[in-house]
């Protein structure tokens, strides 16, 4: 049973209840939502033939703000809910949201371990909710750590190459929450580094011609497109955290 007074793993404090840390990690999510997150994990899941290896998934999107991290955040705790070893990375150092989002330590992250300041396991938090109990889930998340001057030359360093492929060996799944690609070269950056990218549409946020764009640039990097998460927000001025019926979110499969 877990006492109120333990407070050994990072990621709550000793006070939180359960439902208030499974609240951070995936929002108080409606049904609709829910099954929407289950629909992308299967689709994801089939989307790789190769089953046992690591998958490593990019989330991004033409523009910020279209629910690239909360996507990435209810993915990675939908994937750890069907028995999955989850690690979720914020891949944007530029505008980090994690650390506080989940209520996690800001640093090490990241670009600690990538300017190789940090180890892996320094950087590695685990996000644990009920740890005592026989349910108990577990989401690995490392958050983007010291805003560095050169997160793209970071990341397109032999040092992120030697990182994933070690991370490859420790997690069934990782989801790298990244940079839109038509602020930065971060997404395109890294598509070597991933087996591929889900590309999340914000409804009433992107625009047609920046989504093309965002494809167009993908393409010439020869990123594997793996599908489209629509976000799409249906009550105006619905808050996410209150949980009202605020998601409306369907996965297209290339
Ligand atoms: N479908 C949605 N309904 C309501 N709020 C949303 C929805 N999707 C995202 N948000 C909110 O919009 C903001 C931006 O989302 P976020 O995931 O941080 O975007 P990104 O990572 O793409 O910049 C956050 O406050 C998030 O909670
Ligand atoms: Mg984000």
């Amino acid at each position: 049973m877990a006492s109120k007074t333990k407070n050994t793993t990072k990621g709550f404090t000793s006070n939180d209840t359960r439902n208030e840390r499974r609240h951070r990690l995936a929002g108080n999510m409606n049904f609709a939502a829910s099954e929407a997150y289950k629909l992308l994990r299967t689709n994801l899941m089939f989307s790789f033939s190769d089953n046992g290896k690591c998958h490593i998934i990019g989330m991004t999107s033409s523009f910020r703000g279209e629910g690239k991290s909360l996507t990435s955040i209810n993915l990675a705790y939908t994937l750890a809910e069907s028995n999955k070893k989850v690690l979720l990375i914020e891949g944007d150092m530029r505008l980090p949201t994690f650390s506080g989002r989940l209520r996690l330590n800001a640093a090490p992250g990241l670009s600690n371990v990538l300017a190789g300041i940090n180890t892996t396991d320094e950087a590695i938090q685990p996000f644990v909710i009920d740890a005592d109990a026989d349910d108990a889930l577990q989401v690995d998340v490392m958050v983007s750590g010291d805003i560095p001057p050169n997160p793209s030359e970071l990341l397109g360093s032999e040092h992120a190459a030697g990182l994933f492929n070690l991370l490859r060996g420790k997690y069934d799944y990782i989801i790298f929450d990244l940079p839109p690609v038509t602020a930065v070269t971060d997404a395109l950056v890294v598509s070597k580094l991933v087996d591929g990218i889900v590309v999340v549409v914000r409804n009433n946020h992107a625009v047609r011609g920046a989504l093309a764009e965002t494809i167009r640039q993908l393409k010439l990097v020869d990123a594997h497109i793996l599908g489209f998460v629509f976000n799409g927000a249906t009550e105006s001025g619905s808050s996410y955290y209150k949980g009202k019926s605020y998601y409306k979110g369907n996965y297209y499969k290339k």
